[in-house]
């Protein structure tokens, strides 16, 4: 038998009879090209794993436990978790394959390459100060009337671990104390100049994350214009989550040139979340204090998110909010309980409120009074949720 072929798994337990017995049962089901088992001496057991159809497996394992001794029943269950705790695998039809799923087909010396190519080559040479410092206690869980841009000033250099925000869109639409569709220069210059104190607070290896629609019908690319600026800052383009809002919001009837190629118009049903990190990839942060689940986790990196628009805005009397659960998967995914998370277009507090409820720390900006008393009078009834535990401490899954 070729073992490099195999992935090994190594299990101490008192080796007998009746154990090489259940052992020679189970394993004769499957291929020795798929998995066998050796005994190593009288304390080890070695299973070798190619691939497995995983669910087979602990279905058969688990209806053997209720005809075996309780030494059998505890070896097999031994063997059941090492095999399931084994996260990196492919598939294969039914099977999870263990072994050389990940190999290289097509790009030789990837990781050579990556260095010769150089990655996020526009953000290498950034000078952002590795020291990070706290925020003081009065912006602390704080939604704050002002101007961002006067506000922010008043905010330490990296502070902020997440900031997760969505500007005015410049369409026009009846902000209470913010004039919406202005030129568009003096649009961007403004937004430039909050989003340079935004990337002044970001911790070192924090994020800004900025939910953007353009405005299709002024042939604005609002996504990638913001983009290009983070990008000469010096922040690192971390990816692009496409939110598929399933809805057609153009209230005119426009295919543009009906049934010609001449000028069709573009329909989308979607807006973007750009997200760019400061220094590095990474942020620090301690396992313990991660709350998203496997199966969030698994869900939410694949990069399109399907979620319904806000249907409450009447109820907050704000024209533009996201919901909640665009906020939640955002701070889940990207920030630790106990992290700083920051909105500086604030609106009627989406993003506070989340952060609240998920037990993160908040500061919310925004130019208009009615606005922060709406977020206000939300933060007021929101229940700050706890991860669940079992009894043993292990997060639920
Ligand atoms: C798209 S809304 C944000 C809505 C928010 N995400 C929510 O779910 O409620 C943009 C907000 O930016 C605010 N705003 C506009 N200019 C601002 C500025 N210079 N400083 C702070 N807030 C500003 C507007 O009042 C508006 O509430």
């Amino acid at each position: 038998m070729n073992e490099e072929k195999y992935k090994i798994i190594t299990i101490n337990h008192l080796v007998n009879n009746k154990i090489i017995n259940e052992l020679d049962r189970l394993f004769s089901r499957y291929p020795t090209e798929d998995i066998y088992y050796k005994i190593e001496n009288a304390n080890t057991i070695k299973i070798y794993l190619n691939q497995l159809d995983f669910s087979d497996f602990k279905n058969t394992t688990t209806l053997r436990i209720h005809f075996i001794d309780d030494n059998t029943k505890l070896l097999l269950k031994k063997i059941l978790t090492k095999i399931e705790s084994i996260k990196s695998y492919g598939l294969k039809g039914r099977k999870r394959v263990y072994v050389g799923y990940d190999q290289e087909r097509k790009v030789r010396n990837r990781k050579l390459k990556e260095v010769i190519r150089k990655k996020y080559y526009y953000a290498q040479d950034h000078n952002f100060s590795k020291k990070n410092n706290e925020v003081p206690k009065e912006f602390i869980n704080k939604i704050i009337v002002g101007d961002s841009e006067e506000v922010l000033k008043k905010l330490p250099d990296n502070c902020i671990d997440l900031i997760f925000t969505s500007p005015p869109y410049n369409f026009g639409l009846d902000y209470e104390n913010h004039k919406d569709g202005i030129n568009w220069n003096e649009y961007f210059n403004k937004l430039f100049r909050i989003f340079k104190e935004c990337i002044r607070v970001l911790k070192y290896g924090a994020r800004i994350i900025v939910n953007v629609q353009p405005l299709f019908s002024d042939y604005i690319p609002i996504h990638h214009i913001i983009s290009n600026f983070f990008m000469e800052n010096k922040l690192i383009w971390k990816g692009e989550i496409l939110w598929e809002k399933h809805n057609y919001n153009c209230k005119y009837t426009a295919w543009g040139s009906w049934k010609s190629p001449s000028n069709p118009y573009l329909k989308y049903t979607w807006e973007f979340l750009e997200i760019f990190s400061k220094g590095t990839l990474k942020h620090y942060g301690k396992q313990e204090n991660a709350d998203i689940t496997a199966d969030e986790f698994k869900k939410w990196v694949y990069a399109k998110w399907d979620i319904a628009p806000e249907y409450n805005m009447k109820k907050y009397g704000h024209p533009a909010m996201f919901p909640e659960e665009l906020a939640e998967r955002v701070i889940k995914l990207f920030s630790f309980r106990g992290d700083v998370v920051l909105d500086p277009f604030n609106g009627a507090g989406t993003t506070c409120v989340v952060a609240k409820r998920l037990g993160r720390k908040y500061i919310g900006i925004d130019i208009s009074e009615e606005y922060c008393k709406k977020a206000e009078e939300r933060l007021r009834s929101v229940l700050i949720q706890l991860p669940l535990f079992d009894k043993g401490g292990k997060k639920y899954e």
